[in-house]
C-alpha cells in the first residue's frame, strides 16, 4: 500500500510524535505490512546510555554533536538498515532532521559540519518521507507540563522550541516531495486520520 519505507517523525517536544509512531505502527501492522517502530535517541544499549549522558549534565556542544551521532550510526548500523534491507518498514521518531535542528538552533556549531556528521553517521541514508507534525511551541510545552517534570533540553526557553519548528517548516517547504505537514493539534486520533490520508 506504501512505497514509503523509511517514515520519520519529526517535531518539537509534545509535538506527539511517540503517540503517533505508535498509531500509524498499529496501523501498517494491520495491513499486514512488516514494521520496525524506533526512536532516537535510539534504545539501543549505547543510544540509552547516550541519552542519559546527555540529559544529565550540560556537555560542551560539540560533545554533545559527537555523542547523538554516535548513536545514530549504532541506529542505523544495528537496526534501520538491517530493516530495510529485509524489506520491512521502518518508523522513527526523530532522525538527523532533530540533529540539525536542535544542534543547530541551540548555536556554535556550523550547519555544514552538522551535515558532515551526519552524513558520516548515515553513510548518507536518507528518509523516503518525513512527517513533520507542527505545533505552536506553547501548546505542545504546556502538554510536557502536564505529564511531569522537564527535561534539560525541554526545559530551554520557548524561544528555542519556536527556531525549532521553523527549522522543520523551512525542511518541508524546501523538499515538498519528501516532507509532510501534519497539523499537530487535536485529539491523537484526528491527527492519526490526517495521516493516513496523506500516507
Ligand atoms: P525525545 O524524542 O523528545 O525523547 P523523549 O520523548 O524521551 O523526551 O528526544 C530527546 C531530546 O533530544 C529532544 O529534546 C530532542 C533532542 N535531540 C537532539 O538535540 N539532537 C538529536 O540529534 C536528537 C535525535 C534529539
Amino acid at each position: 500500500m506504501t512505497s514509503h519505507r523509511f517514515i520519520v517523525f519529526e517535531g518539537v517536544d509534545g509535538s506527539g510524535k511517540s503517540t503517533q509512531v505508535r498509531l500509524l505502527d498499529e496501523y501498517l501492522r494491520d495491513r499486514n505490512l512488516d514494521v520496525v517502530a524506533t526512536c532516537e535517541p535510539s534504545r539501543t544499549e549505547l543510544g540509552v546510555s547516550i541519552r542519559k549522558m546527555i540529559m544529565s549534565e550540560s556537555l560542551p556542544e560539540l560533545t554533545t554533536a559527537f555523542l547523538f551521532s554516535a548513536d545514530r550510526a549504532q541506529h542505523v548500523e544495528m537496526i534501520i538498515r538491517p530493516a530495510l534491507e529485509k524489506g520491512i518498514t521502518v518508523i522513527s521518531d526523530r532522525y538527523v532532521d532533530s540533529f540539525m535542528a536542535y544542534q543547530g538552533v541551540s548555536g556554535n556549531l556550523k550547519m555544514q559540519d552538522l551535515r558532515l556528521l551526519s552524513r558520516i553517521a548515515t553513510k548518507g541514508l536518507k528518509p523516503d518521507l518525513t512527517i513533520i507534525l507542527d505545533i505552536d511551541p506553547a501548546i505542545s510545552l504546556e502538554r510536557i507540563q502536564r505529564r511531569g517534570t522537564m527535561d534539560r533540553i525541554e526545559s530551554s526557553p520557548i524561544e528555542f522550541h519556536r527556531d525549532i519548528r521553523g527549522f522543520f517548516l523551512k525542511q518541508a517547504e524546501f523538499y515538498r516531495d519528501r516532507y509532510v505537514v501534519i497539523d499537530g493539534t487535536g485529539t491523537p486520533e484526528e491527527i492519526h486520520q490526517r495521516i493516513r490520508d496523506v500516507i
